[in-house]
């Protein structure tokens, strides 16, 4: 009976139960099991039902804070107008925007330490993607016409039955990566594939390595991770790219007449020379190609399924489409002036969203916030970013989709406030503040592109007519049905 094994095993409990006990983050209300191991077991139901604990969270804590067990840690979250607002003024010495991503996809695995440490892509896609929207725009809509009649080709009138998610992500990412390599690398279809599956080595590796061991990490890395052979095959695509650039840069200097206008141009003159930074251009490429393809090609796929299942909002697409390009042609001012279009596309993000939280960070010290928590140093912490969107007193009735609700809002006079692009503190699907998605005013340009060129070109449903097929809930993700097809046909009348 005098076995170690029970000392160690006593011993052990003793110590994890005084930490738990004496853990700050203790004090912070649970939703789920809170003690020690049984965690897990609510660790578990939020991979599998984030929908749900994060609403029976808000419901019991709006304007406070509760947490939620993940695997290896707790996640804080806040909820509400005020505690939103504060999270979001929390200055970068107080709280981390790329520690967080670290945490939730272990980014020094997945995308590479690289991109975190000197992020000068940001600056980049602030600067030069979004200022050169209306010089672009016209690449962008030929990539998105060639794209559209390669992969759903539509003639006579047969109905052609499309792979929504995967087409949606293909189309995305040749529209993209128009503005990101140019032609033709934007048609290499072993570059695209790379690109695009990149997003999800990178999330599966998250979701693998969040529920690995830390001292396992490094060795599942390396054997279950692929993204280190993604970059490696992408730098045999693109390095030599970047190498004539290099080259016609020196030859030509400031004479160079027929100088590229594209992302990669942008990173590379950003880089200075910097050799660095140069090494780190595949990485940060694919880091881009990361944040934009997904999000971009579910956020469309959402609003495509609406369409599809209730095709009665055509016509007043297709009206608005029509008018204005017959007035303006396909220019950002035009896009800017399709309001129901824009208004589709929010509503879209508002009712389905493409993550459930938020402004996710690390806090860096101890947080004292104004509903009385203490957020103690290391915790992550974030915004309740779904239960916000469906919150009744933000946006009435919420549970319906009302795709003309905000074009009705800007109607009313309520401005630009009601833009899909435009942030704040109850829409916060792209963030809001200092770290909202740079990215933004590009995906909506992009998007609302595309989805116009839906209107005015196909008709669209599904086999079963009329029923929209259920969003899935993996962890923070929300996923657009990824088995569903929608049935096109060449526009009839
Ligand atoms: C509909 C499409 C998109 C959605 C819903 C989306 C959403 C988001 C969200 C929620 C964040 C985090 C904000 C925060 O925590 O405060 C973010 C960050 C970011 N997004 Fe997007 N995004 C989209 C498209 C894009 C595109 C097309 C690009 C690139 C061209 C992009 C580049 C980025 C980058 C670089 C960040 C990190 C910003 C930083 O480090 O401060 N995103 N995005
Ligand atoms: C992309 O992913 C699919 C499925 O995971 C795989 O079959 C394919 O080989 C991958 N392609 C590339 C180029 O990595
Ligand atoms: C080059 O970039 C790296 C980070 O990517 C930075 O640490 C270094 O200081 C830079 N070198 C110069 C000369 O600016």
């Amino acid at each position: 009976m005098d076995s170690p094994w029970y000392i160690l095993v006593g011993a052990v409990s003793a110590v994890l139960l005084f930490g738990w006990w004496h853990d700050p983050i203790n004090k912070i209300p649970t939703v789920g099991p809170s003690a020690p191991l049984l965690s897990y077991i609510g660790a578990y139901r939020f991979f599998r039902n984030a929908r749900d604990m994060l609403q029976e969270g808000y419901v019991k804590y709006k304007d406070s804070t509760f947490k939620v067990a993940l695997f290896d840690r707790w996640l804080v979250v806040v909820s509400g107008r005020t505690l939103v607002e504060e999270l979001r003024r929390l200055p970068d010495d107080q709280v981390s925007f790329e520690k967080g991503a670290e945490e939730s996809l272990k980014t020094q695995y997945t995308l590479g330490r690289e991109t975190s440490e000197d992020p000068f892509h940001v600056e980049v896609i602030k600067e030069k993607l979004t200022r050169n929207l209306g010089n672009i725009l016209p690449d962008v809509m030929d990539e998105i016409q060639h794209a559209f009649n390669e992969y759903i080709p539509a003639e006579g009138d047969g109905w052609v039955k499309v792979h929504a998610i995967s087409t949606m992500a293909d189309i995305v990412a040749r529209a993209s990566n128009r503005v990101f390599v140019g032609l033709p690398y934007c048609r290499n279809s072993k570059y695209l594939k790379l690109a695009t599956n990149f997003t999800i080595d990178v999330m599966k590796g998250g979701v693998i390595l969040n529920l690995t061991p830390s001292f396992l990490r490094s060795f599942v890395a390396r054997h279950f991770v692929p993204t280190t052979r993604t970059n490696m095959l992408t730098s045999e695509i693109i390095t030599p790219l970047i190498e004539e650039r290099r080259r016609l840069q020196q030859e030509h200097g400031i004479n160079w007449i027929d100088k590229p206008n594209d992302m990669l141009m942008w990173l590379m003159d950003e880089a200075e020379g910097n050799d660095t930074r140069i090494r780190n251009l595949i990485k940060m490429l694919l880091g881009i190609n990361f944040a934009a393809i997904h999000t971009s090609s579910n956020s469309v796929t959402h609003a495509l399924f609406h369409l599809a299942a209730q095709p009665e909002y055509m016509q007043p697409l297709r009206e608005e489409v029509e008018t204005i390009i017959a007035k303006e042609g396909w220019t950002k001012a035009a896009l800017m002036k399709m309001w129901k279009l824009d208004s589709f596309m929010k509503e879209s993000q508002r009712f389905n969203g493409i993550v459930s939280t938020s402004l996710t960070r690390i806090a860096l010290r101890d947080l004292q916030l104004s509903d009385g928590t203490l957020v103690p140093a290391g915790a992550l912490i974030t915004a309740a970013a779904s239960p916000t969107h469906n919150d009744d007193e933000y946006y009435p009735n919420a549970a319906e989709f009302d795709p003309f609700r905000f074009s009705k809002l800007r109607e009313d006079g309520e401005g630009t406030k009601h833009q899909y692009v435009a942030t704040s503190v109850d829409y916060i699907a792209f963030g809001h503040g200092k770290h909202a998605c740079p990215g933004r005013f590009f995906a909506a340009n992009e998007l609302k592109a595309m989805l116009a060129y839906v209107v005015l070109n196909y008709d669209v449903k599904f086999e079963r007519e009329g029923v929209r097929p259920e969003n899935k809930w993996i962890a923070m993700s929300i996923v657009p049905d990824p088995t569903a097809h929608v049935l096109f046909r060449k526009r009839q009348q």
